[in-house]
């Protein structure tokens, strides 16, 4: 972790933490409301560039495929491999979806030319071995996107977590992580800014600090705890009509 924790996307104002945090849980409804006010175009655009002539690609946590869908239609066939039965009942018509989880994909080593996990770490128990799978995956290329470190998500889901007694999360951590364990085995990586606005108008705080406080901690006994710490500050957030959800696209490609 010692260069990667120096690199300016994998800063946070938040300390770094001595131990993973987590897994986070999420709640499949909560997501697919969340889901409605996301907008994707930047992530899509920069993974469909990054993947551009893969010939099959493997999406670990591929969730309700909202990304696969567009890499299915632009870049090559996609394998979905998703641990929730929830999510995978409300995949697009046309995608291929098995169950699995990310420490253990139940696929062959060199599977697919990519494999990508967006937005899936933190949900892990073991996110070191998760990406270890990825590498095992993939034959040219592991794409991993994560949050930025001003992504006001990981902020209001930091209000949430001291409401429960949590640790707060680091998505720079995983990220270093990411990029010690797949540089170790000989993979070459960069680090870009990935645009990842959530619309929200000041009028929804209130709406949405119950969708983001369901997201992670569906049935909490905190739960109006949470809705009353984060709505303020999603009001402040949302001024201008969204929040910001950027997040960290890690390229990781084999040398040749
Ligand atoms: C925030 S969603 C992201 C979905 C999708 N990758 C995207 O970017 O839109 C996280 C997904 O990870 C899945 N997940 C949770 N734990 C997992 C694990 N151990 N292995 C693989 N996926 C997991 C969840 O069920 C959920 O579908």
């Amino acid at each position: 972790m010692s260069t990667w924790r120096e690199h300016p996307l994998c800063a946070s104002p938040t300390p770094w933490p001595a131990r993973f945090w987590g897994p986070e849980r999420l709640d499949p409804t909560a997501w697919r409301e969340l889901a409605g006010r996301l907008v994707i175009d930047d992530e899509v655009a920069r993974l469909c560039a990054v993947l551009a002539g893969a010939d099959r690609i493997v999406d670990v946590g591929g969730g309700t495929g909202l990304l696969t869908q567009a890499l299915a239609a632009q870049v090559a066939p996609v394998t979905i491999v998703e641990p929730s039965a929830e999510q995978r009942a409300h995949l697009p018509p046309g995608l291929t979806a098995i169950a699995g989880r990310a420490e253990a994909v139940p696929l062959p080593d060199a599977s697919a030319d990519a494999a990508i996990a967006t937005w899936v770490l933190q949900y892990c128990d073991d996110p070191a071995q998760a990406v270890r799978e990825l590498a095992r995956l993939a034959r040219r290329r592991v794409a991993i996107v994560q949050a930025a470190p001003d992504n006001q998500l990981v902020d209001i889901y930091n209000a949430e977590a001291a409401v429960a007694g949590l640790p707060p999360a680091h998505h720079g951590w995983l990220l270093a992580l990411a990029a010690e364990t797949l540089g170790a085995v000989g993979f070459a990586i960069e680090l870009t800014r990935v645009r990842a606005p959530v619309r929200v108008a000041p009028a929804e705080a209130d709406a949405v600090a119950d969708t983001l406080a369901r997201l992670h901690f569906a049935g909490h006994p905190a739960l109006p705890a949470m809705r009353a710490a984060t709505a303020p500050l999603i009001a402040g957030f949302a001024r201008d009509g969204a929040l910001i959800d950027d997040g960290v696209l890690l390229l990781a490609r084999r040398p040749r």
